[in-house]
């Protein structure tokens, strides 16, 4: 359900973004614009821009943009109507509630409250004399009460019913049961306690509200660990076990784990900052959710080769993010539970502390592929490491990392930074021609955020950001456009974009990306602002409209949907020039 415009456009009125960013960013003036620090991306000189006189912020390194709604989105990582919340209290003002809005939250209160209940529950199974085994199973794997009660670690009865009776009692229904993933239909449709004989984690959102379980078996049996299944208050792809107790850490870093047994081992060890995915590989919500919260992640997977992979994997998604990436290598047991055991929380800290950053980590795992006794196998070796070395972005990394392996290959320092350059000039090289392709991307991932990105005429494409942004600077220009028609455009954001500033508009309300900013994705809210950051000249603002609404008709007419989009004219995408050039 939408939140209603009116109520967008007063809070509009009431919220200066220059305010709201400089909670987070440090702003100074320059111009008509604010700049600082990206807070979405790590920067050394800023990049990171806000317009008061547009209520809009853009970033030009990352290209990230939008209103002071998006802004809180990226950076609380909450929903369009969550940061809107968050924005009225701050002014004082109550959102109002469409029917359909409160029976979707009334049904979300209630899950919760169910599963805080189950939580409750299953906790204090444990203290009953006949889960003494499940009691014991914790302490022989070294947690101490203290950490059984932090964590709400609890035991689920080995019934088929016992959660269904219980919480039936309490006055759930088996359709609320079934909905929060706490019980299973069969073929037959009798429904049974989805877990049943296990010790139960149960897993906290930031908001402290227990959204769904993982729950072990105390023997040798499988499935070895059950999760709770994707439910409407629960996401494995965007949430981590114990972020809502790292978040509060003072240590300065997240580590990240495998597993609820080593984020607990560690917590109990004094790693305040552990956290654990769900039982899924590391997703891109879960690095973005982690560079959120620090500067600094260190990742301590499992030792053996699944947890090297899934390393390798984690790094690549985190480096994204533009935070600093360390490996742990976990050496003389396969786990950072096991290795706290072992050898105790100061060997740990040891760990982290001479920990490889992900640099280190893969140029380790170049050389364990060769045997390094064969000459040819050295050679192929030293080339992947000079691949590995010239595509990091500092020239002191390069030289530093290129001297270590040249003494370690036994090879002379200039050789291998001949070779180093060599590979650098290819990647270049590859470089230039893949740049259109990056460009690219979105429009060929399957996606309905990025069909809406899709430039199929260039030329057509271009006049349309003229266009909007003409439009989104003064509305009144409307008054030229009688002959366009959301149809002639070949953007499909564009199209939609238009229809929009044109039904508001015509019903005299404002035209913001305040009020779009509903119907928009991340992406397409990016896209816009980004277009809406070229200067327009006052004075040829009529010239310059009815210039590209005869591109356009001239495109539409021809009738060209290119479906594939020429290399030379994508070079323009990120161009703005041609919007100064024209007005
Ligand atoms: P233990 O120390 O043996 O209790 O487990 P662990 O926490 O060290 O986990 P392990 O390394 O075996 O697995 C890592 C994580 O993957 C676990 O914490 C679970 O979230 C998940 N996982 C492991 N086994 C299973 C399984 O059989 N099914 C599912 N769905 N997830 C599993
Ligand atoms: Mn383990």
């Amino acid at each position: 359900m939408p939140i209603p415009e009116q109520f967008l456009e007063e809070l509009n009125a009431r919220t200066d973004i220059v305010d709201i960013v400089s909670n987070y960013v440090t702003l100074t003036k320059k111009g008509n614009r604010y700049w600082g620090l990206c807070p979405f991306h790590s920067e050394k000189t800023p990049s990171f821009s806000v317009s008061p006189d547009r209520q809009m912020y853009y970033c030009f390194g990352c290209h990230k943009g939008g209103g002071a709604v998006q802004f809180t989105m990226e950076l609380e990582g909450v929903s369009f109507p969550d940061a809107v919340g968050i924005l009225a209290q701050r002014v004082g003002l109550q959102v109002p509630e469409t029917k359909g809005d409160s029976d979707s939250r009334k049904r979300r209160e209630r899950l919760y409250q169910l599963n805080r209940d189950t939580a409750r529950w299953y906790h204090e199974n444990l203290v009953q004399p006949e889960a003494r085994h499940a009691l014991n199973y914790f302490t022989d794997r070294g947690l101490s009460r203290r950490t059984i009660t932090n964590f709400g670690l609890g035991y689920a009865w080995d019934e088929w019913d016992g959660l269904i009776k219980e919480m039936g009692k309490r006055g759930y229904t088996k359709q609320e049961l079934l909905d929060a993933g706490l019980v299973v239909k069969n073929d037959k449709g009798r429904i049974y306690d989805r877990f049943r004989g296990r010790v139960m984690f149960p897993i906290i959102d930031l908001r402290g509200n227990v959204i769904g379980f993982g729950g072990r078996v105390l023997d040798n049996s499988t499935p070895k660990y059950l999760n709770s299944p994707d439910t409407i208050i629960f996401n494995k792809s965007k949430n981590l076990f114990a972020l809502n107790l790292a978040r509060k850490s003072k240590q300065g870093r997240i580590i990240l784990t495998e597993g609820y047994m080593d984020t607990i081992a560690l917590h109990q060890a004094g790693f305040d900052c552990a956290v654990a995915s769900l039982g899924t590989s590391l997703t891109e919500d879960h690095a973005r959710m982690i560079a959120q919260r620090t500067q600094e992640v260190v990742i301590s997977y499992d030792s053996d080769s699944a947890g090297v992979n899934a390393a390798q994997r984690a790094i690549q998604l985190l480096n994204k993010t533009g935070i600093k990436v360390k490996v742990l290598k976990v050496t003389g047991a396969k786990d950072p539970d096991e290795f706290i055991k072992k050898y105790g929380p100061a060997a740990f800290q040891k760990l982290i502390d001479g920990s490889e950053n992900h640099v280190e980590f893969r140029l380790l795992q170049v050389k364990n592929k060769y045997d390094l006794t064969a000459d040819d196998q050295k050679v192929a070796c030293i080339q992947e490491l000079a691949n590995v070395i010239a595509r990091l972005p500092g020239a002191a990394e390069r030289e530093v990392y290129g001297n270590r392996m040249a003494v370690d290959l036994g090879i002379s320092a200039d050789t291998m930074r001949r070779e180093i350059d060599r590979s650098q000039k290819r990647q270049l090289r590859r470089g230039e021609k893949q740049q259109t392709r990056r460009v690219l991307q979105p429009v060929q991932m399957n996606q309905p955020e990025a069909r809406a990105l899709r430039y199929d005429n260039m030329r057509s494409g271009k006049a349309e950001e003229g266009v909007i942004s003409l439009l989104m600077n003064d509305p009144d220009l409307l008054s030229q456009t009688a002959g366009l028609s959301p149809e002639d455009f070949t953007v499909p954001l564009f199209g939609r974009v238009y229809e929009q500033i044109w039904t508001r508009w015509s019903e005299g309300r404002p035209v913001s990306i305040h009020t779009l900013g509903q119907d928009l994705s991340g992406e397409e809210m990016n896209h816009l602002v980004s277009i809406l950051q070229s200067p327009i000249s006052q004075e040829n603002r009529e010239w310059a409209m009815q210039d590209y609404i005869n591109i356009i008709q001239t495109e539409s007419l021809k009738g060209i949907r290119r479906s594939d989009v020429d290399d030379g004219a994508l070079m323009a995408f990120r161009d703005k020039k041609h919007m100064e050039d024209a007005t």
